[in-house]
């Protein structure tokens, strides 16, 4: 599924008449990041300020503009400042817009991007492929019928490939995919019980501005009503239930899915399983022994996943880890960038 977005018009004719030169000088594709300024416009910063084939020219901030991305996140190593471009300027400096906006922001600014700009939307707005579920899961009225392809290459690639409009998938989601789907054709349930770093609630969430509400705690929330179980759901036809919690760490997600086997099974038939499935894709790692832990999957696009202990009720337990703001949003969205291209899926990303 592939979009174009309607506020088309306007923004092609100024492209046109200003010309998207920036790239021609520097032979680099020109991208841009609308929401620059939160967690995981953060992120794509640093992932484009380095990656060998683009060049970072729009990084709109509505608060931050003029100032230095160093005086908000100092450990930026650079000079490069928040930008206000308007949507039409925008449209005419990239070929690829990334979108780091809360849901229904994220869609209004589809509705401004110029046809033939590439978007990638970390937002929920187009992760549904049925709308009337994501207006009720979302409380909010979309705004228009565009379809995006959703941007899991462990389960997409060669769509995303085509694609010039990719739904970035959420965190937990992809936790709990990559730690679920090799899983459900031998499954009847699977539960998945989920730990975030309280990153995952952007940087205006409550746990952003107060550190004592996650300092050594560690906090359960909608139990069973979370909005990323309705988006997990939708890539699995068995039952699924999703349970998250916040941790006291700032970035990483654990997916712990407990999977309810039809029959029991040999575990090096399940690790086979799973090496199968995952067999080729650059950024899933197979821990044949031993549990996935955090500290290695923190600051990469890498997912690793391990465990595959089952016990005598044939429940088997698989454990996933990624970077909620890497693999999970950002790191995963210039993936989908690179394979839109199509360059080396691992372009700046390693
Ligand atoms: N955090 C994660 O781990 C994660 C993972 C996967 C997906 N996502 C999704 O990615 C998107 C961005 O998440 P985030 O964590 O980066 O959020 P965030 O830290 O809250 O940043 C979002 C930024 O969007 C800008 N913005 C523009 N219009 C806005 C509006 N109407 N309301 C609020 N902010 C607006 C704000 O910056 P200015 O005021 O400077 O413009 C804000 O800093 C969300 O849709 C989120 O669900 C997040």
């Amino acid at each position: 599924m592939t979009g174009k977005a309607k506020g088309e018009k306007k923004g092609a004719t100024k492209a046109a008449a200003l010309g998207k030169g920036y790239g021609k000088v520097s032979g680099k594709l020109p991208v841009g990041i609308i929401g620059a300024s939160g967690y995981t416009g953060y992120e794509l910063i640093k992932l484009l300020a380095r990656h060998p084939k683009v060049d970072l020219k729009v990084l709109n901030s509505n608060t931050y503009a003029g100032q230095q991305v160093k005086s908000l996140y100092p450990d930026f190593f650079g000079s490069l400042r928040f930008t206000d471009y308007p949507m039409d300027m925008v449209n005419a400096m990239v070929n690829v817009l990334f979108l780091a906006l809360p849901h229904k922001a994220a869609m209004e600014a589809v509705h401004q991007t110029a046809k033939g700009v590439k978007i990638v939307d970390l937002s929920a707005d187009y992760r549904f492929a049925d709308r009337k579920l994501y207006e009720q899961v979302y409380g909010v009225k979309h705004i228009d019928h565009l379809q995006a392809q959703y941007g899991l290459p462990e389960l997409f690639k060669a769509k995303i490939r085509k694609a010039g409009f990719v739904a970035n998938p959420g965190c937990y989601v992809t936790a709990s995919i990559l730690a679920g789907f090799p899983a459900q054709k031998f499954a009847q349930s699977i539960i998945f019980d989920c730990k975030s770093g309280w990153s995952g609630a952007g940087r205006n969430s409550a746990y952003a501005k107060d550190n004592s509400l996650t300092k050594d705690n560690i906090i359960a929330y909608k139990l069973t009503t979370h909005r990323h179980k309705h988006e997990i759901q939708q890539f699995f036809s068995i039952p699924i239930s999703f349970t998250p919690h916040v941790i006291d760490t700032f970035r990483g997600i654990m997916a712990t899915a407990h999977i309810q086997l039809r029959k029991g099974m040999k575990r090096e038939d399940i690790v086979r399983a799973y090496e199968q499935f995952y067999k080729g894709q650059p950024f899933v790692k197979i821990l044949p022994e031993g549990i996935p832990s955090l500290h290695d999957v923190q600051n990469t696009n890498f997912c690793h996943i391990g465990g595959f202990e089952s016990d005598e009720h044939n429940q088997l337990v698989v454990v996933s880890v990624l970077d909620n703001l890497v693999k999970g949003a950002s790191g995963q969205a210039v993936q989908n960038m690179n394979l839109m291209m199509g360059w080396g899926e691992r372009l700046g990303l390693e």
